[in-house]
This record gives C-alpha cells, sequence and structure tokens, in this order.
C-alpha cells in the first residue's frame, strides 16, 4: 500500500488556493486544514478543496493537525517564521513559494533551520514541467545541440517575481552545474519597494563551471517577445550548443535548429498541469523514489546567484561564488539606486 501524507495549507490567496486544491485532488495526500487571516478568502477556497478543517492561526493548524506536509504561499516578505514554525512542529517537508526569500542571509538561515532538522523542501518553480521545457530538456540532454555553450533567458517579469524562476531553468538546461562568478547590471527604483522588491530593470551575466555562460535579463527594459500578447509570457529561453540552437518561449511553444533539421513544439505555461506535476513528486520524494526537482539545495544555489548579481551592480565588480556574508541586497540597492 502506498502511503498517504497529510498535508496543512498556509495562504487561500491565489497560489495558496492551488497548492491546497491540487493536493486535495490528488489520493497521495490528505488535506488536513486550510489557514489564512482573511476568512472570506479562506471560505472561497474550501470550497475547491473538499472544505476541510479551517484555521487562521498558523500553530493551531499545525499543533492540532500534524502534517507530514507544510505548504505556505505568501508574499515574500513571510518564510523564515514560517520555516520555523514547520520545523518545530515535526513536519517531514515544507513545500513553499519562490522567491524561497528576500535576502541572501534569509535564504542562508532557511536552510541552515532545515538542514539542521533533516525537514525537506521544495520551491515553487513548476514552470519547468511543461511540456516545452521538457522536449527542450530532452534535446539538450540527449546530445541534440552539442556541448551547450550559452543559455540566455529574459522576461519583461520584473526581478524578485520571476528572476528564480529563469535561474532555475537555465541551471536545469545546464546540468546543474556550479556557477562560478556573475557580474550584474542593475537600473530604477520604481520597483524598489514593491511586495517583490525589484530594480526596475535587471542584467548579468552567470559564468558556470562547465564553460556555459548564462544571460539574464529581466523588467522594463528586457527584450519584447512579439510572438507573445500577455506580459508574463513575454519572456523566453535561448540554449545555443556546438551544434544547434533551440528557444522555448515562457507562455507557449518551441524550436529548435540542429544537425538533424528543423523543429518545432507545442506545449505552455499550463498552472493547473505544471502544480499537478509539482505536487506529485513531492510524494515520490517522500516516498524515497526521487529527489525532488524543485528540492530547496536546488532553489538555494539559484537564489544564491539571484542575490550575487545583485551584490555585483551594487560594488560594480564581478562576484565569486559561493557568495559569503554581506549587506542586505534589496537595502543596498535602494541606498544606490537613483
Ligand atoms: N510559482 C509561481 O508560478 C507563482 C505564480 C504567482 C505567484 N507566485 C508567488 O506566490 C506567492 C504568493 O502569491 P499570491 O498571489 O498567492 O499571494 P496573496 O497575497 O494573494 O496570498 C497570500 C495569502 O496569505 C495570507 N497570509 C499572509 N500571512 C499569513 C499568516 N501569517 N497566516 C495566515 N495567512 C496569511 C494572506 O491573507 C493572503 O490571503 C508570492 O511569493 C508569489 O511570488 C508564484
Amino acid at each position: 500500500m502506498s502511503n498517504v501524507y497529510k498535508v496543512a495549507v498556509l495562504g487561500a490567496g491565489k497560489r495558496g488556493t492551488l497548492h491546497a486544491k491540487t493536493h486535495y485532488e490528488n489520493k497521495r495526500f490528505e488535506l488536513v486544514g486550510l489557514c489564512d487571516l482573511d476568512t472570506e478568502r479562506l471560505a472561497a477556497a474550501a470550497a475547491v478543496c473538499g472544505n476541510p478543517p479551517l484555521y487562521t492561526d498558523a500553530a493551531k493548524m499545525l499543533g492540532e493537525t500534524k502534517p507530514d506536509i507544510f505548504v505556505f504561499a505568501t508574499q515574500p516578505a513571510l518564510r523564515l517564521p514560517l520555516i520555523k514554525l514547520g520545523v518545530e512542529h515535526g513536519v517531514k517537508l515544507i513545500s513553499y513559494e519562490k522567491p524561497m526569500a528576500t535576502n541572501f542571509a534569509e535564504a542562508q538561515a532557511i536552510m541552515d533551520v532545515c538542514r539542521a532538522a533533516g525537514v525537506k523542501t521544495v520551491v515553487s518553480h513548476q514552470q519547468k514541467y511543461g511540456e516545452h521545457h521538457q522536449s527542450v530538456l530532452k534535446l539538450v540532454q540527449s546530445g541534440g545541440l552539442g556541448d551547450i555553450k550559452t543559455i540566455y533567458a529574459h522576461c519583461w517579469g520584473w526581478y524578485f517575481h520571476l528572476v528564480t524562476h529563469l535561474i532555475d531553468y537555465i541551471r536545469m538546461y545546464n546540468n546543474n552545474a556550479e556557477a562560478l562568478w556573475v557580474s550584474g547590471a542593475v537600473s530604477g527604483r520604481g520597483k524598489l519597494f514593491d511586495n517583490h522588491p525589484s530594480p526596475d530593470y535587471a542584467g548579468g551575466f552567470i559564468q558556470f563551471a562547465n564553460g556555459v555562460r548564462g544571460i539574464i535579463e529581466t523588467g522594463e527594459n528586457a527584450p519584447d517577445v512579439p510572438e507573445m500578447e500577455y506580459n508574463w509570457h513575454k519572456g523566453r529561453f535561448m540554449i545555443q550548443g556546438k551544434d544547434g540552437f533551440a528557444e522555448v518561449f515562457i507562455g507557449e511553444g518551441w524550436r529548435a535548429v540542429t544537425k538533424n533539421g528543423v523543429f518545432s513544439g507545442g506545449g505552455k505555461f499550463d498552472y493547473t498541469h505544471d502544480q499537478a506535476c509539482y505536487v506529485d513528486e513531492i510524494a515520490d520524494w517522500l516516498d524515497g523514489k526521487c529527489v525532488h526537482s524543485c528540492n530547496g539545495e536546488s532553489a538555494f544555489k539559484g537564489f544564491e546567484i539571484a542575490m550575487a548579481l545583485l551584490r555585483s551592480a551594487v560594488e560594480r565588480k564581478i562576484i565569486t561564488l559561493p557568495l559569503g556574508p554581506g549587506e542586505n541586497e534589496v537595502e543596498a540597492l535602494r541606498n544606490v539606486l537613483t
């Protein structure tokens, strides 16, 4: 008989509701509690996930329901206290939203707490399950592009919204190679006090140990992707290898030129599909069948690169990895950006 894991979800916003609904619809989980401070949101979310026990207090929910898995989907400002709460209540796995923190010191503290307690973590970089990403990943892994040289990813969404998605998938296409150093540039304070506080524009280079060069751009000066109408879908990945090129559009579709010809295909950004894969893999990981594709250690590597790029921009120099202690990256941007 396969295991059924008890799940408690905090956050009944757009993302938390989807997390709760997806666990509820998967027979490998039992949704034992749902929590939000906003009771109207709570009632609306409960209606689409089988009316689980409802809470407005996270500690009470975790204490009463004793879940195996704690999922939380809150704005970026709230991460470490909920991680600590989950760990204190003895959960096996914490699944939470990107970005994993708002600065490197917080991300480091999250990892320290979870590693010390042996608690697994998963961060929602679930777009990788899209058929467009998976098709190009197969092409890369089968050697269809030859040795990879450059991976360029850009999007109109601003830094703390999307950069960790971009870097996570660059790392995926690059076989999770270690990064050696980064060089970043930033501009504009318009979004510095947003709930995803970011420079209006950021661009940067990432040098990986296997020789691959990553390039990222986010925000208002990043290139348009006229093929996509929706602003949040205006982004793409370009992967250049010795023997070919491939392009993945964040919104939908992919195309490639290889020694064997010209190819293209479908697959799109689909919250329901991607979330179902992400959630199912949580049970696989707890069953010991795999390590989750969105595991926290990998997310941390990506977040470290993202914060190193900001430090590079602030300090106007190349930053080598691993990243050491330093000033809160967003505070530093607020001090230097004009
Ligand atoms: N992975 C993705 O593709 C993706 C897509 C969109 C957003 N996100 C991320 O998801 C996160 C959440 O986004 P959202 O749009 O669902 O946010 P939201 O603000 O709509 O929802 C958050 C909910 O958490 C509740 N909450 C906050 N503190 C609480 C507490 N202490 N106890 C109980 N409830 C509490 C709020 O009342 C709110 O209902 C963000 O970090 C965002 O970047 C990820």
